[in-house]
């Protein structure tokens, strides 16, 4: 459903041009769950961003549900980050003035409109899905590193996304604490969203089931 064909992504700085991308081709069908592992520097992030239409990739393909999405309209973007992608980042960007619940809830905030009452039972029902049920009115400094990140992930899948795009979601977390969070987004994927993750660690990679090596801008996909 998100397919990535010959993706080529330089940076240009100071008048150098640094290719990044190199040819970087990548299918995520339904329900699947792919970690994108290598170096530090060797693109992961990129790529991510390049799949999440955060960056227009120089050339190549991307396409979503069969229709090209790389050279798409602002207008078409937002409304696909709006309703079919979410993404989560490693610093889980909570608002520290407002409760979990309220965190959830951000997605549906537009301009002044209330939110609506089945948005408000949705933003409950994604707290509990992450462990978190009854910690809604928490603010984030009230709650765990591990668990504002579960805030995050439940933010995430709020408007019940067709993909999750992770950028380590882990990396600010110890060990035992992450493999919790990668607990979660492995069981999330049975019915929830397609999830594309970023990780350094070999151990959470295991739970993907396509792990695909970032070397030199070049990706190879392992299994
Ligand atoms: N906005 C930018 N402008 C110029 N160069 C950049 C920019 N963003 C990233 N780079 C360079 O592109 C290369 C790939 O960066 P990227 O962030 O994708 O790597 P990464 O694999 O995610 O690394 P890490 O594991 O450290 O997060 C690096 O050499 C980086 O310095
Ligand atoms: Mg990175």
């Amino acid at each position: 459903m998100l397919s990535a064909r010959d993706i080529c992504k330089s940076y240009r700085s100071q008048g150098v041009e640094t290719p990044v991308l190199r040819n970087v081709s990548l299918d995520i069908e339904p329900g699947g769950f792919v970690a994108i592992v290598g170096r530090s520097g060797s693109g992961k992030s990129t790529l991510l961003s390049v799949l999440s239409t955060l960056l227009r990739p120089d050339s190549g393909a991307l396409t979503w549900q069969g229709r090209a999405i790389d050279h798409a309209s602002e207008r078409v973007i937002n409304a696909l980050r709006r309703k079919d992608f979410s993404v989560v980042f490693q610093q889980h960007q909570l608002m520290p003035y407002l409760t979990a619940q309220e965190n959830v809830l951000l997605p549906f905030m537009h301009g002044l409109r209330p939110v609506k009452r089945e948005q408000t039972d949705r933003a409950r029902e994604c707290l509990a899905r992450v462990g978190l049920a009854g910690k809604g009115e928490r603010l984030p400094g009230q709650l765990s590193g591990g668990e504002q990140q579960r805030v995050a992930i439940a933010r995430a899948l709020a408007t019940s996304p067709a993909m999750l795009f992770a950028d380590e979601p882990t990396g600010s977390l110890d060990k035992a604490t992450g493999q919790g969070i990668m607990e979660l987004l492995a069981g999330l994927n049975s019915d929830g969203p397609a999830v594309v993750l970023v990780t350094h660690e070999p151990a959470y990679a295991k739970l993907a089931r396509t792990v695909a090596v970032m070397e030199d801008g070049r990706l190879t996909i392992q299994a």
